[in-house]
């Protein structure tokens, strides 16, 4: 795909694609939580900046149903873009409204404004042309660097495309070339850990790297399915039923192609999900009737940190447990703990494993923590991405 290099933005106004659906502190004091995101899409800004581009930029935050709902504005984010670039950032009133048109009109080269929420406007989620047209008629280069929403066909995201020349920023560039790069020509033994709480999610995962790795690791609250198919007793564990055929379908379309499915031979359980539970080791084909699994145990842990050892690259999305509790965290912090000391080329899908990375602080040692959550999960299904089919080919 073009990137922003391959196009002249010098003096000219941008549109620019953001994701800026950052965590805010839920007591509405507009304090946001981690602004990994913004920081992310700042070599983008900074070149369009450094180009004497006009920047029009703009961001969803939340789920708003086409309306204005005040605590989704996105005035929060033009402040700590402005305190990260040292630079003002004018905030528009609306959208595309006579606020937004008037700001976008006055923008000077070298200036950068943030429009208000994208989902404000009904036609968003709808991708309606009527407002990529207006979208875009603010601006004369299309720009996105949200990669955490390529996998939205709206009109922010893809529609404004047909309006205006598109081309990606250096984020959605990276997280093509490294997940990409790692999906298609991986450096070998590619190992996948595949952690988090169902197997319904993973389906399209498992599925696509099945076709590429050469190892599978299975954790999280979607092995107690796995086990319970290959005829283990998993207690209270969490249970898909409707998915007890296709994991044994998935085990043998393993053995069958080669790939090495590796599931916990020992599980951490307890009697109830909390965080001061009794922690039990047991045999993960059987634990105990009034019991449920909460993380993976130490057979396990050492074998897949031996798993891990020697990969050429290692993709890891989910985590091995209940890592917000102390008592469960040991499996996900193993986990992260092997992928810091490998010399593989380390990929944390976004998400909760891009969290627990951070929270675990091995975040620095791994190659590459996406920040898309369902944009990385799809990618790796192998899906297109509209954000991304709508920009310009190289
Ligand atoms: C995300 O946080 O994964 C992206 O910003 C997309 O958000 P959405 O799931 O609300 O479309």
């Amino acid at each position: 795909k073009k990137t922003v290099k391959d196009i002249d933005v010098a003096g000219k106004k941008v549109l620019l694609r953001c994701d800026f659906n950052v965590p805010m502190a839920k007591d509405g004091s507009g304090v946001i939580t981690d602004d990994k995101r913004i920081r992310a899409a700042l070599p983008t800004i900074q070149y369009l900046l450094d180009q004497n581009a006009a920047v029009i930029a703009c961001s969803h935050m939340g789920k708003p149903k086409g309306e204005v709902v005040p605590s989704l504005s996105l005035k929060p984010v033009a402040a700590r873009l402005s305190e990260l670039l040292g630079k003002d950032v004018i905030m528009a009133e609306d959208v595309v409204g006579p606020d937004a048109q008037a700001k976008a009109a006055a923008l000077k080269p070298g200036q950068i404004m943030l429009l208000e929420n994208t989902r404000f406007e009904k036609g968003e989620t709808k991708n309606d042309p009527e407002l990529a047209r207006a979208m875009a008629s603010m601006a004369e280069v299309y720009v996105s660097d949200a990669f955490g929403a390529v996998h939205r066909a709206h009109a922010s995201t893809a529609g404004v495309a047909d309006y205006l020349p598109a081309v990606s920023g250096f984020l959605i560039q990276k997280e093509l070339e490294i997940i990409g790069g790692a999906l298609a020509n991986p450096k070998r033994p590619l190992v996948a850990i595949l952690g988090g709480s169902k197997v319904s999610s993973k389906i399209g995962v498992i599925n696509n790297l099945l076709e590429i790795a050469d190892t599978i690791i299975i954790g999280g609250g979607m092995t107690y399915t796995f086990l319970k198919a290959q005829g283990g007793s998993i207690g209270k564990s969490l249970l898909e039923e409707d998915w007890l055929d296709y994991c044994n379908d998935m085990m043998k379309k393993a053995q069958e192609k080669g790939v090495k499915l590796l599931l916990p031979e020992d599980t951490v359980c307890a009697k109830e999900f909390s965080a001061d539970a009794e922690p039990m080791t047991v045999d993960s084909m059987h634990i105990p009737d009034d019991c449920l699994g909460m993380d993976i145990g130490p057979k396990a842990i050492a074998s897949y940190s031996e798993a891990v050892k020697d990969a050429g690259t290692v993709i890891w999305n989910g985590p091995m447990g209940v890592f917000e509790f102390p008592a469960f965290a040991a499996g996900t912090k193993a986990v992260a703990e092997a992928l810091s000391k490998s010399s593989a080329i380390t990929i944390i899908g976004g998400g909760d494993s891009a969290a627990a990375v951070q929270q675990l602080g091995y975040a620095d040692r791994m190659t590459h923590i996406s920040t898309g959550g369902g944009a990385s999960l799809e990618f790796m299904e192998g899906k297109e991405l509209p954000g991304v089919a709508c920009l310009l080919d190289a």
